[in-house]
């Protein structure tokens, strides 16, 4: 719990000053005023907010409006958890398979490994299982949430949203009155559902509930040089204010424009249309776009311009690692190019025959981007790779792949993120794309950065699961083309792969309807919350 004080208004010239508390389940507020910061008293119990609101002629509603003034509450992530499939293979093996020159997958695209679905997990499985696993983990009541948004670009139906599914979980509790829906737009989806969250709890028609982010996605390719770039995983985001992961949400950088590609026209697959080449200069140049806009927000609030050394963490949306390492030297090159005293002397010299380039020639040298990465490769180790753990061995998850690699920093670095900066980028294809911060503070329990580290337990995640081999995974893609758009069908028996608590699809009936069940999670901490743990769901009943 902690207390903030906040300007209230002013009567007969003395400011009223309050504290407000944010606890646990919600909001409470309490205080009192005086021109003395030291006269904020804290008494958190309801009835001194509502003797308090009284005193200074307000109701409690627009007390709590009053507190929720932008940028003054950090809102942002209060808890993460991420789900992936148990099922993996191996991007070495893939490359001997695929017939791939050796190193092609591993050193070219800097992948380790690829999660995917098999026939018993989709996109609404997955986030079903992370729902209730942060809702569990963090001992969050249903209740306590107000809008719950899901981003993701793996259609399922063209008009039941995922969101719809997810409502099972609240509707146990009676919880109907939950805003928010699905965006779509390639991998952009996840972010624009965070933006909605956020906004939602610094708006006035925040009703002091959480929000509820979820990004979800099976990423699966046709045949050919983009299936190694798949990957699957839903991530579950609780947003709030008094965040450990917070907001500056003054600076942000947004491009977007039309462009084919990456999209997926074609109804009856689950594959897009890749136009691979177009989609790395496309994302190279958002980003670029994106920076500048977001260095100049910066340079107007701060007074003063920012360059890599501003931020301790860049996070970026991983398709692959390789265009990861891409995009951070291509943040050094803009650096060298508007702020170069920030670099050394050396590397300095080594950008300098570049310098004059134009936009579209540095997009297309090799010898820019060997360069770059060279310079780029002691900042990037520091500020970069602490968060390609999971993009590395879980591989593109979409919407999921930027939260994914932030889900890797909180876990390797929570101890020293404290006060931290971290610039994310978000890309979708089509194009959609914004690079934004956070600011880290330690938080309260359950809401802690230790705390999350510990509930995202990604090694111990990561080491449970089962390799496949690539003909496995080749013929479970197969059985999923078929399965794609069908009908009257039923899944696989054989659970043995999937942990306790873990949702899976049962069967497609004859009308489309989808059914789900949930492992046994009778030995599974915490699975005694929801009372549906065992049951069986078609459409919501
Ligand atoms: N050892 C080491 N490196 C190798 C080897 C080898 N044996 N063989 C190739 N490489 C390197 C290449 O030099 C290249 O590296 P570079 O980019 O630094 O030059 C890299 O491996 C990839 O090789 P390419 O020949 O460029 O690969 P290809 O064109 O076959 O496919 C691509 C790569 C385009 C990324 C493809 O996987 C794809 O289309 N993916 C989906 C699209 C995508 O992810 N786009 C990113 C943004 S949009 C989004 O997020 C969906």
């Amino acid at each position: 719990m902690s207390s903030r004080r906040l300007s209230l208004d002013r009567e007969g010239g003395r400011e009223r000053e309050s504290a407000y508390l944010l606890c646990k389940n919600g909001i409470s507020f309490c205080g009192c005023f005086g021109s003395d910061p030291k006269d904020v008293l804290v008494a958190p119990r309801e009835r001194e907010r509502e003797r308090f609101c009284s005193s200074v002629g307000l109701s409690l509603v627009d007390f709590g409006r009053r507190a929720m003034e932008p940028g003054r509450m950090d809102v942002g992530i209060l808890a993460m958890d991420i789900y992936f499939p148990p099922t993996c293979v191996q991007q070495e093996a893939l490359e001997d398979y695929d017939g791939a020159s050796k190193g092609k997958y591993t050193i070219g695209l800097g992948q380790d490994c690829m999660a995917f679905c098999t026939d018993l997990e989709d996109v609404i499985s997955m986030s079903l299982t992370v729902v209730l696993s942060l809702l569990e983990k963090y001992q969050i009541d249903p209740r306590q949430i107000g809008r719950l948004e899901v981003g993701s670009e793996t259609v399922i139906d063209k008009s039941k949203s995922i969101k719809t599914w997810l409502m099972q979980v609240f509707e146990e509790y009676d919880n109907t009155d939950v805003e928010g829906v699905d965006s779509t737009n390639a991998c952009y989806g996840g972010t624009a559902a965070l933006f909605n969250c956020v906004n939602w709890v610094e708006s006035s028609s925040w009703d002091g509930r959480y929000g509820l982010v979820v990004c979800t996605d099976s990423a699966v390719y046709a045949e050919g040089p983009a299936r190694p770039t798949g990957g699957a995983a839903a991530i579950a985001m609780l947003i709030g204010p008094n965040a450990p992961i917070s907001f500056e949400s003054k600076f942000r950088g947004t491009h977007m424009a039309h462009v084919y590609d990456f999209y997926k026209p074609n109804l009856a697959s689950e594959y897009p249309v890749v136009d691979g080449k177009l989609s790395q200069t496309c994302y190279l140049m958002a980003l670029d776009s994106c920076y500048k806009r977001f260095c100049g927000k910066f340079e107007k609030i701060e007074g003063k311009q920012f360059s890599i050394s501003d931020a301790n963490y860049f996070v970026f949306h991983s398709p692959y690692n390789k265009l990861v390492q891409k995009s951070f030297a291509r943040l050094v090159f803009n650096d060298f190019l508007h702020c170069p005293s920030n670099l050394q002397k050396e590397e300095r010299e080594n950008l300098e025959p570049f310098s004059n380039m134009t936009g579209e020639e540095s997009y297309q040298s090799r010898e820019l981007e060997k360069v770059s990465q060279q310079v780029a490769k002691p900042f990037y180790n520091v500020k970069v790779q602490p968060s390609t753990l999971l993009p590395k061995q879980i591989g593109n998850t979409y919407t999921a792949s930027l939260y994914a690699a932030l889900a890797s920093v909180v876990y390797n670095k929570h101890d020293t993120l404290m006060g931290q900066r971290i610039v994310m980028f978000s890309y979708g294809s089509g194009l959609t794309s914004t690079m934004f911060s956070f600011k880290l503070h330690d938080g309260q329990h359950p809401f802690s950065l230790s705390n999350i580290a510990s509930i995202l337990n990604l090694s111990e995640k990561l080491k449970s699961r089962h390799v496949f081999s690539p003909e496995k995974f080749a013929e479970t893609l197969k059985l999923m083309e078929h399965r794609y758009g069908a009908k009257d069908f039923e899944t696989s028996k054989d659970t043995s792969l999937l942990s306790p608590g873990t949702f899976y699809l049962t069967k497609v009936d004859s009308m489309y309807r989808r059914c789900y069940a949930k492992k046994g999670s009778e030995d599974a901490p915490g699975s005694k919350m929801f009372s549906f743990s065992s049951m069986s769901m078609v459409n919501g009943y």
